[in-house]
């Protein structure tokens, strides 16, 4: 199928890739010429495993291709797919700028039918303003007549592993009540639908909040453990046992249960904001999701908490080893991550980072520059040489077998702050390290 995807970020990115090498015909459209250029190139502007070869493979297919001109895309797509950003406005609620424009870009340029497909989260009732900005142009165009309808198709991928979330997705969320729109991201879906039916076809507005409940669901997980965490800490209990305690539950289940820092990433903290600010706008007021956001806030500051409370609350010229910098492993993304709270309140108090993280580094220098207090380290071990402690934000899996000797010869005290729970709290103490981390007695 012809198929156009406007915004190459993660989203609109992956799903062009993943559905070009699927054998689709897909035009991608962004305003930023820079970026676009560099794409053509096959150069990804992000680190996400098994993209870049999938990119580069389907240009040289020519399946996949790149523009700035939004005609081009128009005219191209019969499936015009809307994957540009949603930032969060001053009042957490969504920005629909971007996808409004794209939108009026649309119904500019189309001239025959075409189908609309949102995949970027946005609020209950952003497909009605969707229609209305296509209706309004085409009107101005004299084309009242021309058909075209507005989906709701909102993509559930995680960073790290977009693309085979992306291939082997385990739902496809179809909201429409049309049964031509429907019928045609039947057939564009049909490869990833193999083995059982993924589709769930259902209304708009419903497509449009099932996005929002689902993230907003992990995210208060995730802070309910994390409030459990704190509990756990104050009573002497393990969150750990407790984990497995209630994850044996099928009802509660394994996924998501960890405590930790807090999350981070574009999403959870963007979309449990927007849908405060959505409930606010209708009058509501989302008592859980409020304390969610309250919850994750607090949590980012945990590490930086017991660190304090270990030195007294006087870290000034002290060195922290930090492995891991990303908002979590498998990704370059430093958006919303804990590792920066973490930093920043180290550099509050007089002290300084020594930093390593697999692949965020650039990212980090991007955001803190050549910052006094900030030393990215090459490797792991360079980070620790002669720090005071090492501090652990982020689960990268080569962080995971801790090399007990070699860490407490290159620390100048054997002192670990783990945030994500990564070591084992007796093992570490016979290793004759000072362990915390979180929610287990320390
Ligand atoms: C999230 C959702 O998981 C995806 O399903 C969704 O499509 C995506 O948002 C989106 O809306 O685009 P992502 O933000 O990539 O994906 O990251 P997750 O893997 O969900 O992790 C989010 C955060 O939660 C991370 O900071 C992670 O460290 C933290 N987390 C996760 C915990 O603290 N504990 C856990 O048990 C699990």
């Amino acid at each position: 199928m012809n198929v156009t995807v406007f915004g190459t970020g993660y989203v609109g990115l992956v799903q062009a890739a993943v559905l070009a090498e699927a054998g689709n015909k897909v035009v991608c459209i962004d305003i930023d010429e820079d970026k676009i250029a560099r794409l053509k190139q096959g150069h990804i502007p992000i680190y996400e495993p098994g993209l870049e070869p999938m990119v580069k493979e389907s240009i040289a297919t020519g399946n996949l291709s790149f523009s700035t001109d939004a005609s081009v895309g128009v005219e191209h797509g019969e499936l015009i797919f809307i994957a540009v950003g949603t930032p969060p406005d001053e009042d957490g609620s969504a920005d629909l700028r971007h996808v409004l424009t794209v939108a009026d870009t649309i119904a500019t340029h189309m001239t025959v039918k075409k189908y609309i497909i949102n995949k970027s989260t946005v609020p209950v009732g952003t497909a009605d303003k969707v229609r209305n900005t296509v209706e309004k142009r085409l009107a101005e165009r004299g084309l009242s007549d021309l058909p075209f309808d507005v989906i709701s198709n909102p993509e559930f991928l995680k960073e790290g592993s977009a693309v085979a979330d992306c291939m082997r997705p385990d739902r496809i969320i179809v909201g429409t009540s049309e049964k031509e729109s429907e019928q045609k991201l039947r057939h564009l879906y049909a490869p990833f639908n193999r083995n059982h039916e993924k589709i769930l076809v259902m209304d708009v507005k419903s497509a449009e909040l099932t996005k929002y409940a689902a993230n907003c669901m992990l995210a208060t997980k995730i802070s309910f453990m994390n409030e459990m965490a704190n509990i756990a800490d104050k009573v002497g209990a393990d969150i750990e046992a407790v984990r497995r305690g209630i994850g044996s539950d099928p009802r509660v289940g394994y996924q998501f249960i960890y405590a930790g820092i807090g999350y981070g990433g574009s999403c959870f903290p963007k979309d449990v904001k927007a849908l405060i600010s959505s409930a606010e706008q209708l009058g509501l007021s989302a008592e859980i999701l409020t304390a969610v956001e309250s919850r994750n806030e607090q949590q980012k500051h945990y590490m930086a908490e017991k660190i304090l409370a270990h030195y007294n609350g006087d870290v000034q010229g002290k060195v922290f080893a930090l492995w891991g910098l990303s908002f979590k492993p498998n990704t370059d993304d430093m958006r919303e991550a804990p590792s920066r709270v973490l930093m920043e309140r180290l550099w509050e108090k007089g002290a300084s980072v020594r930093a390593f993280d697999p692949e965020a580094m650039e990212e980090c220098q991007r955001i803190y520059g050549d910052r006094d207090g900030l030393e990215l380290c090459g490797t792991k071990e360079a980070a620790l040489k002669g720090a005071d402690a090492l501090v652990v934000a982020t689960e990268w899996q080569q962080f995971k077998a801790l090399d007990t000797n070699e860490v407490r010869t290159l620390l100048k005290s054997p002192v670990v702050f783990d945030g994500r729970n990564q070591y084992e709290p007796e093992e570490m103490e016979e290793a004759g390290f000072c362990y915390y981390c979180v929610g287990r007695p320390d």
